[in-house]
């Protein structure tokens, strides 16, 4: 049985399909497959480990003889799921690993720009490290500061868990359902999306990209959000309006933003975002641990060996297609 990868990916992971008597084949170029190059690709295999790019109808319908698709992410908005469903084709992520090193990056992002520090940095590059005076360089603090939690599942519950051991911060969240564990263990405290944006001092978004979800932080929204507030995205670049952000931040609708994920990816270097003193940018990295992406690639492997094996995947985005 034979599996494409469409990235380079940690050995571990690696290793296990190999131990399970699997043939490999990585895509070894340091660019995108096209979406032909990667039908051609899949063409001659049975599986497919999908490190990044899109998952659509057209490639399912040329690609229909797959015997699973595993991601090497939690997110699968790159893929169609309903109609890998409708075609019977198991899709597989990888879920938990990455929730403690996404929150770190989610918090790292948000103490950052309280104290402006990529800023800084920056200024110290541009010899702009002068003579010391007391009124600049001001950040804010966080102490008991209240942090809105737009989508407490297993990422938001470990950055509500730092806010609250670091900065003893209070949490409210925006869920469809309730999320009874928080409550119990985090105090967290339901609200309704207008009153998130409204009490929020620091926002941090932890959905997944959707109908819903998307773009959903535009001017609009931005309005209702304090002045003083702090926008952090860790989630996907297609939450927020990028254009609308801007206007917030130039205008002082809001006072800072942190962002792991643009819109689009990569960013381009001129983005204006980048030169603003209580902003934030990382390139995507928020599970990019050595310990998080050895167990993202184990998890991947785990769903193609159980996939080719005809048994339900470990870790299922739609574990429908077992059932009937
Ligand atoms: C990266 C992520 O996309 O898991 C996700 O959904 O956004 C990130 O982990 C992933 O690492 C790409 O392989």
């Amino acid at each position: 049985m034979k599996v494409f990868v469409t990235r380079i990916i940690p050995e571990v992971g690696l290793n296990k399909m190999l131990d399970a008597g699997l043939e490999v084949v990585q895509w070894q170029e340091k660019r995108n497959l096209t979406p032909q190059e990667l039908i051609e690709a899949c063409k001659q295999s049975d599986a497919l480990l999908s490190a990044g790019g899109k998952i659509d109808a057209d490639f399912l319908k040329e690609c229909n003889h797959l015997k699973v698709i595993a991601l090497h992410s939690v997110g699968f908005d790159s893929v169609d799921v309903a109609e890998a469903t409708r075609l019977k084709i198991p899709i597989g992520n990888t879920p938990g690993v990455l929730s403690k090193s996404t929150a770190d990056t989610a918090f790292l992002l948000m103490l950052s720009v309280a104290r402006k520090a990529f800023f800084q940095h920056k200024r110290i590059e541009k010899e702009e490290w002068s003579f010391f005076e007391p009124t600049a360089n001001l950040g804010v603090e966080l102490q008991g500061r209240t942090i809105g939690i737009y989508g407490l599942g297993k990422i938001g519950y470990e950055m509500a868990r730092s806010c609250i051991a670091m900065f003893d911060m209070k949490v409210i969240y925006h869920n469809r359902h309730p999320n009874l564990d928080a409550e119990k263990e985090l105090n967290a405290v339901k609200v309704s999306f207008e009153e998130l944006l409204v009490k929020s001092d620091v926002l941090s978004v932890h959905v997944p990209l959707g109908e819903e979800t998307k773009g959903i932080f535009d001017r609009s929204v931005f309005s209702r959000m304090k002045p003083s507030s702090i926008f952090i995205n860790t989630a996907r670049g297609g939450v927020h309006n990028e254009e609308d952000l801007i206007w917030a931040l130039e205008n002082g609708v809001i006072w800072g933003a942190g962002l792991d994920v643009t819109n689009p990816e990569p960013m381009q270097a001129d983005n204006p975002l980048l030169n603003m003193p209580t902003v934030a940018i990382l390139p995507h990295i928020g599970s990019a641990t050595v310990e998080t992406r050895n167990a993202m690639s184990l998890r991947a492997a785990e769903n193609i060996i159980a996939g080719l094996k005809g048994e339900r995947l470990p870790y299922p985005v739609n574990p429908e297609v077992f059932d009937t």
